[in-house]
């Protein structure tokens, strides 16, 4: 076993070669939308955000290669050098991939390969990051999970069915997931191998390994128990749930030049403007040179679940800016107590200015933003993954904020218009004070640094997304997915405050 020094090159390759016979859809499974994006991409850009990968090679089942190749460019993902054509078995996919990989190597360079099925689109960061490290190390590399469920071996005795042989440990049974990593020289030795067995057969890589290069240690990664393979139809379901959890962290805060580029001479309207974020997002805004319109209750009079004013602030910043680039709301109310003990106007209040006023601010936006291709930034709250007692109302409308934006974000992307929904944690504001009075300090996000997070998303190419803005620093946690373990997490953390 060699320690390296030097940081080989790392190429991810992602099988989707396959047809996805086991859920029996017209289209190859990995081409399935999730989330509002097909499978595929989720897991190309996995990779893509991946600080260790260097490249990115994509096999595809092959009528669907220029669809793989048109994902690729509307997601820009750059670091995909090749979108090629799968083979008719998975192993037969792998080998066409090492052989490209190994065409742009030369003499007797090395490089590590990262083989991963492009139907895992919830492998997490740490995953990938740890199986580079192993391969600094080793040869080959496996990531596994424990079996949670007893594993039984059977044989089936002609019409009585099946009977059970064996029962091994479950304790050191793993259940093996991907990505796999190698030297490009040792799968490759191990591919040469089983070329001439007449009884090859494989589902993953290592075991070639295993078979042929029996002296190659392969280390085992700790997988994840969400790195689940879409494979069944109720695959599709339970993938779509897991996404609804893995919420985007915000995009790191651009620098000075990049705000200017993007607001100088554009139009912002700032519906809630009038405090808090709204007003901080407001101020930024135009210290970079925007147009801005900070409309609310107590300084432009203008009342949100009001259509006519909402109408006649779009029409008025219209008629003076000549544009409307972008529209956030931030307008909310949060009134603390059980439902049965609210009156009608309190209920109404909550409906009014946490729903329908989006609805409207939405709707009538529609037309100003399709001539620009802009943004509507509404707002949820961390409470839209689950209603709390004592602010039903406020979950709940702020939950259909999430639903709205993926919805919208949907309708409108033929028109390129963005919509995406931030997620603030606990942030100090005055509504927040006005409903649970003074908080201590370190416990709330500042609401400036809500807004600048909140202008990243402006300035994103993001749509469709739940954008969480936490106290963590965003350079450091801003890749896609990392936000899953967290709200699994604070979902496993309530329920344990609730029962007690
Ligand atoms: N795969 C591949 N080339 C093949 C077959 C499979 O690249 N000829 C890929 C699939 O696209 C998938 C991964 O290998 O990302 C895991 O395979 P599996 O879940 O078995 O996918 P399918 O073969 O598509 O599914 P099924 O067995 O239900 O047809």
């Amino acid at each position: 076993m060699t320690s390296r020094t030097i940081r080989r090159r790392t190429v991810a390759v992602v099988l989707a070669g396959g047809t996805g016979q086991r859920i029996g859809l017209a289209i190859p499974k990995q081409l399935l939308k999730i989330a509002g994006k097909p499978i595929l991409e989720h897991t190309l850009q996995v990779f893509e955000a991946a600080p260790d990968i260097d490249d990115i090679i994509v096999l595809m089942t092959p009528d669907y290669v220029a669809e793989a190749e048109k994902i690729v460019t509307r997601a820009g993902l750059r670091k995909v050098s090749q979108v090629l054509a799968g083979g008719a078995t998975r192993s037969e996919t792998t080998m066409l991939a090492i052989e490209a990989a190994a065409a742009r190597l030369s003499g007797d360079e090395d490089c590590n390969l990262l083989f991963h099925d492009a139907v895992r689109p919830l492998v997490s960061q740490r995953v990938i990051k740890e199986c580079v490290q192993a391969l600094e190390r080793y040869r080959a590399v496996d990531v596994a999970i424990p079996s949670a469920d007893t594993v039984i071996v059977t044989r089936t005795h002609g019409d009585d069915g099946e009977f059970i042989t064996e029962i091994p440990d479950r304790g050191r049974l793993r259940r093996g997931q991907t990505p796999q990593g190698f030297w490009l020289s040792t799968i490759r030795s191990a591919y040469g191998l089983a070329a001439s067995d007449p009884l090859f057969q494989a589902t993953d890589d290592c075991s070639v390994v295993v078979k042929y290069l029996p002296d190659v240690p392969v280390h085992v990664v700790m997988g994840d128990e969400y790195n689940m393979k879409v494979t069944q139809p109720v695959d599709v379901f339970i993938a779509d749930k897991l996404f609804q959890l893995a919420s985007t962290t915000a995009p790191a805060h651009s620098g000075e030049e990049v705000y200017r580029h993007h607001l100088a001479g554009r139009t912002l309207l700032v519906f809630g403007g009038s405090y808090g974020i709204g007003a901080d997002i407001a101020r930024i805004a135009e210290a970079y040179g925007a147009r801005v319109y900070a409309l609310g209750r107590s300084t432009t009079d203008t009342y949100v679940e009001n259509p006519d004013d909402v109408e006649e602030a779009f029409s008025r910043a219209y008629a003076e800016t000549g544009r409307i680039d972008y529209v956030v709301n931030t307008a909310g109310v949060l009134r603390i107590g059980r439902l049965d003990a609210t009156d009608n106007a309190t209920i109404r209040e909550a409906l009014e200015v946490n729903y329908l006023a989006p609805v409207n601010i939405a709707r009538i936006a529609y037309k100003y933003l399709s001539e620009t291709q802009g943004q509507l930034l509404l707002f949820t709250s961390s409470s839209y993954t689950r209603g709390r007692a004592e602010y039903s109302l406020y979950s709940s409308t702020k939950a259909a904020m999430v639903n709205l934006t993926q919805a919208l974000s949907d309708e409108w992307a033929g028109d390129g218009i963005r919509v995406n929904c931030v997620n603030p944690e606990r942030t100090a504001t005055p509504m927040r004070t006005k409903a649970f009075g003074q908080e201590p300090s370190g416990s709330l996000l500042s609401s400036e640094m809500v807004a600048r997070s909140s202008l990243d998303v402006l300035l994103s190419s993001l749509t469709g997304h739940v954008i969480d803005v936490r106290q963590q620093d965003p350079t450091t946690n801003r890749v896609p997915g990392t936000g899953f373990e967290q709200a699994l997490a604070s979902i496993l953390h309530e329920q344990a405050d609730t029962s007690s």
